[in-house]
């Protein structure tokens, strides 16, 4: 089998003990994935880029996902993009004009990614498919770690997947929420490269465990 990304989330792990979470992780972790909450576009307040850079200067070697949950996604650009994000990644639903924001982000040398909640369809996305690094699909509704899956959302990344090799598009596609060594298998066999996992991971023992175990089942 191929590999898989896997990004667990930080907004599963005891805010006060952040970098002890992350050394459990014990390099086993591809990225680490950051929520930025606005309390507005989505219902909670979680972190702002003063985390990002502080994860950046402690780290500087690690691929930083972040995920920002904020409208207008226009106004807090800057703040991540100087902050050292390696992959940026705005709502479709956030943004005014989401070209410009990917081209934003693209100019400046960051990944560019865009994501579409359950309840948006894929196909709106196809105008700026070309440009994006990365098409984050939602498989819960934004705002808390810990929920269910939405298995619907998987018709998503198939679509996804068979549009980009229709095309010869090269982003990668990524799942958040409700993901762990359970359904990890089948998110990656419909196409999937890139998964996030927030309590699957930091709300085990051993989260390095889980990863390896979450590793093993896309393999098999
Ligand atoms: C949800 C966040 C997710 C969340 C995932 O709004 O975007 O990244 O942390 O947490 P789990 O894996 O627990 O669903
Ligand atoms: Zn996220």
């Amino acid at each position: 089998g191929r590999e898989i990304i896997i990004a667990p989330s930080l907004l599963s792990a005891d805010i006060l003990n952040m970098e002890r979470h992350i050394g459990e992780l014990k390099g086993e972790a591809d990225w680490l994935h950051v929520d930025i909450m606005d309390g507005h576009f989505v219902p909670n307040l979680s972190y702002g880029p003063a985390l990002v850079s502080a994860l950046r200067k402690r780290y500087p070697q690690v691929f930083l996902d972040v995920h920002i949950m904020v409208e207008p996604a226009e106004d807090f650009l800057d703040m991540f993009l100087s902050a050292g994000a390696t992959l940026l990644t705005v709502h479709l639903e956030a943004a005014k004009h989401i070209h410009r924001v990917l081209q934003k982000i693209k100019d400046s040398g960051v990944m560019a990614g865009v994501s579409i909640n359950p309840g948006t369809a894929a196909e709106p996305l196809l105008p700026v498919l070309h440009m994006a690094d990365l098409v984050l699909v939602m498989s819960v509704n934004p705002g808390y770690g810990g929920q269910s899956f939405i298995a619907e959302t998987i018709d998503k990344v198939r679509w996804l997947s068979k549009v980009r090799s229709e095309r010869g598009w090269g982003y990668l596609i990524e799942m958040d929420g409700g993901v762990g060594p359970k359904n990890v298998a089948e998110i990656a066999a419909a196409g999937c490269d890139a998964v996030v996992a927030g309590s699957a991971v930091f709300g085990q023992p051993e989260p390095s465990e889980v990863i390896k175990e979450m590793r093993r089942s896309v393999q098999r």
